[in-house]
């Protein structure tokens, strides 16, 4: 099986966290996400513990939750001991009505509106990733406004190319997201925040990308920040106490894939850290990692029933569900690849290889090509794995479908957290 969650039940149905798929289709209907809490526990707990192993617990795990964002999603990582990353208001907003600490919330983004920004200062936002600086101009603006001082990070291009998808790649110099360092922007970024009177730069920032499967380029991120943070000591006499490290490490969604365990990532980034802290005569910083898809990526599967099979002789045969990319837009932008089967037939082999389409109204909308599944009929249920992270997050209303379900599993019960769109809630802002 794919992830350690999935089993195959005496009568040859999957079950995931325990919880029988066919039923759950049955009694919430299709499409349905589901995702598993107890695998979500213990990926947050797994990066808890190499922090504490390996760094003395200084340093905090903010999920990153635009890979998933809900409410039950913030209490539970809340209540791990995780804080979160959010890209907008409306993440923010998520977060705070969940009741997740502001003060563990990191503020993201790189066209956040003053309307954002006067939100986070007002919720008491821990940190604000700064990206450019009209942004810290305004910042600044809106902090002296309110009377309050703006904590904040920079976020820094550290120029580290991560073999990933092209879209998703945003450590290079060409990247939209933050200062670059060869230019030296960077520097002269740590400079203006520092002369503005009501910002306070506690650190830095660097993400270098989504779905990395190395290690490398996280130790060589780690080790040209660090060489900056001494930089800044040296040409402003001022040590930044804090380095935020960004999300990244990739997951296992096909059965190709054999990613390196998060934990042991994070383990090579901490001794790299270590290590040129000690040549550099460098205090550890604080360190904050901002995982999304290792958290909740393995412990989510998305269900469909299956509408049709379409047989085109010589070309391919295509199995037609009740969803597409209205839930899952993965295929369609990036090309990504899943691994899917029928619920009910799990036990038996994958015989043929079929296209998985969806019901938009796009030729493009696909699930995946020449997939390997067990022989589907109508009225079957299609599971496709892996799906925890960025389906939810990036669906949308094409075509006016309304969003799916998504029931949470604990040890085979299952509980809804994100009720179906009805009609009504899809033509509730027309006038
Ligand atoms: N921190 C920052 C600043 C980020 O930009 C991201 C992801 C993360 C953390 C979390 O990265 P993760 O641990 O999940 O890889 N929609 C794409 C992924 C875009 C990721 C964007 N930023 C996908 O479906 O693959």
């Amino acid at each position: 099986m794919l992830t350690p969650n999935l089993t195959v039940s005496e009568n040859g149905t999957l079950c995931i966290g325990g919880a029988d798929t066919v039923q759950l289709a049955k009694e919430h209907g299709t499409p349905l996400y589901v995702m598993d809490e107890n695998m979500i526990r213990e990926n947050c707990r797994g990066y808890h513990e190499v922090i504490a192993e390996e760094y003395g617990g200084n340093g905090l795990i903010c999920f990153a939750s635009k890979a998933l964002s809900c409410k039950e999603l913030y209490r539970i990582v809340d209540s791990e001991g995780l804080g979160a990353d959010v890209i907008s208001g409306g993440e923010l907003y998520t977060a705070l009505q969940a009741g997740m600490p502001a003060e563990k919330i990191v503020m993201h983004g790189n066209s956040k509106s003053d309307a954002e920004l006067k939100m986070a200062l007002e919720t008491g936002v821990g940190r604000i990733v700064a990206d450019n600086l009209p942004e810290l101009k305004r910042l600044n603006g809106i902090a002296g406004e309110l009377g309050k001082k703006a904590r904040i990070m920079l976020r820094i291009k550290p120029g580290i190319d991560a073999h990933t998808h092209d879209f998703v790649k945003t450590g290079c110099i060409d990247s939209k997201f933050g200062f670059a360092l060869e230019t030296g922007e960077a520097l002269a970024a740590v400079q203006a925040a520092f002369a503005y009177p009501n910002l306070e730069l506690t650190g830095l920032h660097c993400h270098i990308g989504s779905q990395i499967l190395d290690t490398e380029p996280f130790a060589e991120a780690a080790r040209v920040m660090l060489g900056f943070m001494d930089t800044v000591r040296k040409t402003c006499g001022i040590t930044l106490p804090e380095l935020n490290l960004g999300g990244g490490p990739g997951i296992r969604y096909t059965e190709k894939d054999d990613p390196p365990a998060f934990g042991s990532i994070v383990r090579a980034i901490l001794s790299a850290l270590k290590s040129i802290c000690k040549d550099l005569n460098f205090p550890e910083p604080f360190v904050l990692f901002e995982p999304g898809r290792s958290i909740v990526g393995g412990a989510g599967l998305t269900l469909y029933t299956v509408m049709a099979r379409k047989t085109i002789p010589g070309i391919r045969t295509y199995v037609l569900v009740d969803g597409g990319m209205c839930d899952n837009p993965r295929y369609a932008l990036y090309g990504s690849e899943y691994e899917a089967m029928i619920a009910g037939k799990a036990g038996m082999p994958r015989s043929e290889r079929v296209t998985i389409g969806g019901k938009c109204c796009e030729s493009g909308d696909l699930i995946g090509e020449n997939m390997p599944l067990q022989p589907a009929e109508e009225g079957d249920i299609l599971a496709v794995l892996a799906t925890g992270a960025y389906n939810y997050s990036m669906a949308s209303n094409y075509n006016r479908n309304p969003r799916a379900e998504m029931v949470m599993v604990k040890d085979g019960e299952a509980r809804t957290v994100i009720r179906r769109e009805s009609y009504e809630d899809i033509v509730r802002n027309d006038l």
